[in-house]
């Protein structure tokens, strides 16, 4: 099995990438991967999302502000799925301005200790564009962009993805990128134009199965749970499984 290190990631707020994050980690946990869920977002939505409802946790925070071992912080929290949660001082990441290269690979230094434990990690981002996003960029080899099925949803999609090829060649690494359609209503004719027009401009990286907007999606945090274990057979669910299933199966760094 190959090792695979995906930052969901997108600067724009509110269009489902901690939804993808959570729910994307529990479909690979489910198909025998062991996971791992880095919560890079100072809200913790990934880890609360998960269950994780402690609010004095630390995790993240104490690797950036004290140096601490990565070990420490693991929270096993299903079976073959582990969290790494963002910690109640993350937020104050955001307000540092980045010192040179060293502060930005202190996530990829934190999970070389690690990693060798699981098959595939997720990294869930913040909605801004600071040194929290230059980590997870510099940690993952694969960016999944979440974009959500409305008007505005392409707007900035070419500057970020311009952006990403920038930031790619600067760091000198293969980094693919992927981009997931999500909030999709199939009878809106608003979420078929942007759907017609990712695939246009973007036709080997669109992901093939887009996530329909869906009650039970919305629903499952509040009860810690995956839309896959809150509500096994709706959209939502057979929307993230084969979401998953197609990034296993076709989509690989060769792809
Ligand atoms: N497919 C979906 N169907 C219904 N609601 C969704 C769906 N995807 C996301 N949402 C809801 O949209 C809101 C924003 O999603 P979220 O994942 O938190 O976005 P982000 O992390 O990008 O800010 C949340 O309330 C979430 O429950
Ligand atoms: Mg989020």
């Amino acid at each position: 099995m190959t090792k695979r290190i995906f930052a969901v990631l997108n600067q724009k707020g509110g269009v489902g990438k901690t939804t993808t994050s959570y729910n994307l980690a529990f479909a690979f946990s489910s198909q025998g991967r062991k996971v791992l869920a880095v919560d890079l977002d100072p809200q913790s939505h990934f880890a609360i999302s998960l269950g994780l409802k402690d609010t004095d946790l630390s995790g993240m925070d104490s690797i950036f502000l004290d140096a601490a071992d990565t070990d420490q912080y693991i929270i096993n929290q299903r079976d073959g799925l582990d969290i790494l949660p963002a910690g109640y001082r993350l937020g104050e990441i955001e307000k540092l301005s980045a010192k040179g290269k060293k502060q930005a690979l202190i996530v990829r230094n934190a999970l070389d200790s690690i990693k060798h434990r699981y098959d595939t990690i997720v990294i869930d981002c913040p909605p801004t564009s600071g040194l929290l996003n230059l980590n997870a960029l510099y940690a993952c080899d694969e960016v999944i962009i979440p974009v959500s099925s409305d008007y505005l949803a392409l707007q900035g999609l070419s500057q970020l993805l311009r952006t990403l090829r920038n930031v790619r060649k600067y760091m000198d690494k293969p980094m693919k990128i992927w981009i997931a359609l999500t909030r999709f209503t199939g009878r809106r004719r608003l979420s078929q134009e942007v759907r017609d027009r990712l695939l246009k401009y973007f036709p080997h990286q669109v992901l093939a199965t887009p996530i329909r907007e869906n009650a039970p999606v919305a629903e499952s945090p509040s009860f810690g749970m995956s839309v896959i274990e809150y509500s096994p057979n709706s959209h939502g669910a057979q929307d993230y499984l084969a979401l998953a299933d197609d990034i296993t199966q076709y989509r690989t760094m060769k792809a």
